[in-house]
């Protein structure tokens, strides 16, 4: 099925009154693979990300997801098919209760009360927070808000995986429980990261995108390397791929 397919095709959009923030952008994501969108602050990342979801639609080009085209008429299905996290966790959660949180979107599908508790809890055991149900989401720090934001979406069952700077503003300890959370998941996942470091252990395919255009789409590490490539799009190679100052190797 060619279900998990997502297709951007000379994507432009401009906020009503603003300067071009995406100037024809064209990429093709597979089944299962795994991508980062990386780039400097202001970018265009975060507004590419709410194209592939409809949250908001193409000023021109096309988006699609499957064999959907993205547009009003198709949100619906879009959105059983692409799971979100944004960046500001805290937004998506509103309920007295993690548990309550995690079955909701399940529950507001029409779900059965008794069925949505049996996956709300599968989704918080494979996130590690089952030992959370009982907590009001915003007493949370923020790795268990993240992990409990997670959650609720793989609750939904989407097919893809978007995450919009996932381990921003978390802790060591916090940051490698996500990355090794991700890491298990076999979803098509598109992550937009400047955490380059993470972008190296979770995805083989980073896409670089400069003042709202695709810079660069290739294998993760000759990507991140290029020192030319990242000094030209506001970003640095991470240190693991530096050479060494004694040997230059
Ligand atoms: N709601 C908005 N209205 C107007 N301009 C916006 C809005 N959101 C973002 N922008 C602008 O669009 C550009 C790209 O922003 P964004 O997609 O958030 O970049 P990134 O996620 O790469 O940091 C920035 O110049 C930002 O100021
Ligand atoms: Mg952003």
């Amino acid at each position: 099925m060619s279900h998990h397919r997502l297709a951007l095709q000379n994507l432009h959009f401009a906020y009503p009154g603003e300067e071009a923030v995406l100037k024809g952008v064209s990429f093709e994501i597979r089944h299962g693979e795994s991508v980062a969108i990386v780039g400097a602050n202001g970018a265009g990342k975060t507004t590419l990300l709410m194209h592939l979801n409809g949250v908001l639609l193409a000023g021109q080009g096309e988006v699609t997801v499957g064999d959907l085209k993205v547009g009003a008429r198709t949100l619906a299905q879009v959105r059983k098919t692409v799971g979100t996290v944004f960046q500001d966790s805290e937004d998506q959660l509103f309920m007295p209760t993690v548990l309550d949180d995690v079955a909701f979107g399940p529950l507001n599908a029409g779900m059965e009360e008794a069925d949505c508790k049996i996956r709300a809890q599968a989704c918080l055991e494979q996130v590690g927070a089952w030992h959370l149900r009982d907590r009001p989401p915003h007493h949370l720090s923020g790795g268990e808000k993240r992990r409990v934001a997670i959650a609720a979406v793989l609750a939904m069952s989407p097919g893809i995986l978007l995450l919009d700077e996932p381990t921003t503003g978390l802790d060591p300890k916090g940051r490698r429980q996500i990355i090794d959370l991700l890491k298990g998941f076999e979803h098509s996942k598109i992550v937009v990261s400047h955490d380059l470091e993470m972008v190296l252990d979770l995805c083989p395919r980073v896409i670089v995108l400069c003042e709202g255009r695709v810079a660069a789409d290739g294998p993760a590490e000759r990507l991140l390397g290029d020192a030319a490539l990242m000094d030209g799009s506001g970003l640095e190679v991470p240190a693991r791929l530096k050479p060494c100052p004694a040997c230059g190797k």
